[in-house]
């Protein structure tokens, strides 16, 4: 199980560079965009998707283009998250987060960069049919975009330093980071040509995957050890965010993830197939240290 995933990890870390390296574009550009996509990362995303295609018994490399596409979009997601205008860190992935290697307007650009190539990268396959793709495209934009992670970016900024509701928080993480965690796993069943039922099963799954991924990663910005997570713990506190944990208190948080693990799980049994591997993903995501 674990090897699996290590190989399709090891595919996706060899696949990621080569979309880069032949661009016709700045050079400088180009070093910021791969710095950031090769510092280093879960990749979970993209795992997530190839996984749910295994479980489908699909061949994985017919979501090659669609997980990097996402890991793409994800690493601007972090890099843009980073910016001193946002949660101004300094330390991502283990290394210095990239306005502090490339500058701030760089930054931005190979942000921008990436957001806009990661759809480039999808129209260009060819492998897909092209209503398949078509649904594909708009689906991430939907989880990237106003109604899915950029939303949920805006509100998490905006209930800096403010009390706010579980059900504004949920709407939070819901969409900052289970949009496009949730559309890993849609974008896998669909190539995977999935049920509708069974569609409508994962997609429940993701939900409860997408938040308590979120939950955990409020958990680790308390209790985490930086060396492991790459990133500067006591971030959220030093911005005032609105968190479970500051919410919830931590053991409160920790209760809610195994809530929505649990939920998970049970969707994940209820859609009839073998889905071993996706419930290894999940083990991982409910005691992850980084
Ligand atoms: C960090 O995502 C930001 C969140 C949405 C929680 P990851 O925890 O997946 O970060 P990497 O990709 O492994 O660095
Ligand atoms: C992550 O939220 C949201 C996105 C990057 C979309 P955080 O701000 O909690 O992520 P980290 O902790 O900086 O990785
Ligand atoms: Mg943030
Ligand atoms: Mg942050
Ligand atoms: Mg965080």
């Amino acid at each position: 199980m674990q090897s699996l995933l290590r190989q399709y990890k090891t595919q996706i870390e060899h696949q990621l560079p080569t979309y880069i390296e032949p661009l016709q574009a700045p050079q400088t550009m180009k070093e910021a965009m791969l710095y950031s996509l090769q510092a280093g990362g879960k990749r979970i995303r993209p795992l997530l998707l190839l996984a749910t295609l295994h479980t489908f018994r699909k061949p994985v490399d017919i979501g090659m283009s669609i997980a990097c596409a996402l890991e793409m979009i994800h690493t601007y997601s972090l890099i843009h998250d980073d910016l001193p205008s946002m949660d101004n860190d300094d330390l991502r992935r283990g290394k210095p987060t990239n306005h502090k290697v490339f500058g701030e307007a760089n930054a931005i650009l190979a942000g921008d960069a990436l957001l806009t190539y990661a759809f480039q990268v999808i129209a260009d396959d060819r492998a897909i049919s092209p209503e398949i793709k078509v649904r594909l495209i708009a689906e991430l934009a939907r989880a990237a975009g106003p109604e899915g992670m950029v939303g949920g970016q805006v509100a998490d900024l905006e209930g800096e330093g403010k009390t706010i509701s579980l059900q504004q928080l949920e709407y939070i993480h819901r969409h900052k980071t289970g949009k496009l965690l949730q559309y890993s796993v849609r974008a896998g069943a669909i190539l995977g040509e999935a049920t509708e039922q069974q569609l409508a099963l994962l997609t429940a799954f993701a939900d409860h995957l997408g938040l308590a991924f979120q939950i955990r990663d409020d958990i680790l910005d308390i209790e985490g050890d930086e060396q492991k997570i790459g990133k500067k713990v006591r971030s959220d506190i030093d911005n005032g965010k609105s968190t479970y944990p500051s919410l919830l208190t931590l053991n409160g948080a920790k209760r809610k993830l195994r809530d929505h693990m649990r939920e998970a799980r049970t969707l994940l049994d209820k859609a009839e197939i073998d889905a071993s591997l996706l419930h290894y993903i999940c083990d991982v995501i409910e005691t992850r240290d980084h």
